[in-house]
């Protein structure tokens, strides 16, 4: 199994943002390949990314789901799985570095369970190929204990620089433990952070409880970035927001 991260946090913490750059991160780094995961169904790391879609596994899921409920001969005798697994391999869209699968939306109501079980086993499979796995998650929590796949090796918590903030951060941090749930390592992240943390920011993180990794800096550039649709991923080199987070990640592979 290749090493797993997660992101968590609330809407508009920058998670899809800092999700973009782990994958840089880890292209540029690491001996990569990375698999790139866009679990939100309100897709976007791809932007991030500044690549196409052009599949979704909710939509896979659809065909999956109608296939689960057919009695008609599939194509070629395919078994049930091995259809999937031909569908999802569709589904993996490849760039430089790293494959991005997105999971999107499945459409209309139905129960899933046939389909969504089929799905994470074969993304148990999946990951097994890559040695690094990076998660891109909807604000909340549903999707820890919903578990997509096995494990997380690490779980970026992700704040803005705010007490309010840090203290969502650390409720997070809490849930995951009371919840047992599969996390290896959970750290803080107080991202967009304005000249500097005061007082009052340091002692909300250390009253969360939760190993805290770093600050990342407010950045105009990645403002300016979105405002022109020009992926994240393309960040120079030097540019604040970038160096302050590869540090930190140099800091927690070290
Ligand atoms: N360090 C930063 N400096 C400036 N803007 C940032 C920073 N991190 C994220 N943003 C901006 O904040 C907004 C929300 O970021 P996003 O990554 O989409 O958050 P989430 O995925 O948690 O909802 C985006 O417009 C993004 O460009
Ligand atoms: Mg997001």
């Amino acid at each position: 199994m290749g090493y797993s991260i997660a992101v968590a946090g609330k809407g508009g913490t920058g998670k899809t943002s800092l999700c973009g750059l782990t994958i840089r991160y880890l292209t540029e780094k690491k001996r990569g390949p990375v698999l790139a995961v866009d679990a939100d169904a309100n897709t976007n790391l791809n932007e991030v990314l500044g690549v196409k879609i052009h599949a979704t596994v909710g939509a896979l899921r659809e065909d999956s789901l109608a296939a689960v409920k057919s009695t008609a001969p599939r194509p070629g005798g395919m078994s049930m799985e091995q259809l999937f697994d031909y569908q999802i391999q569709q589904a993996i869209i490849e760039a430089k570095g790293f494959d991005l699968l997105v999971m999107g939306r499945p459409e209309g109501a139905g129960c899933y369970c046939a389909a969504n079980n089929i799905i994470r086993k074969y993304m148990d499979r999946l990951a097994e190929k890559y040695p690094y796995m990076v998660m891109d998650n909807e604000a909340g929590l549903e999707h820890l204990s919903r578990r997509t796949t096995q494990d997380t090796d690490l779980l970026l918590i992700i704040s803005d620089p705010t007490v309010r903030g840090i203290m969502t951060g650390g409720r997070i941090g809490e849930l995951v433990k009371e919840l047992n749930l599969n996390v290896k390592r959970s750290v803080l992240i107080v991202n967009r952070v304005q000249d500097g943390a005061d007082g009052a920011l340091r002692q909300a993180i250390e009253r969360t409880g939760v190993e805290f990794a770093g600050f990342v800096p407010s950045d105009d550039l990645i403002f300016d970035y979105d405002l022109n649709g020009k992926p994240l991923v393309q960040l120079p080199a030097d540019s604040k927001a970038l160096t302050s987070y590869f540090a930190i990640l140099d800091r927690l592979f070290a």
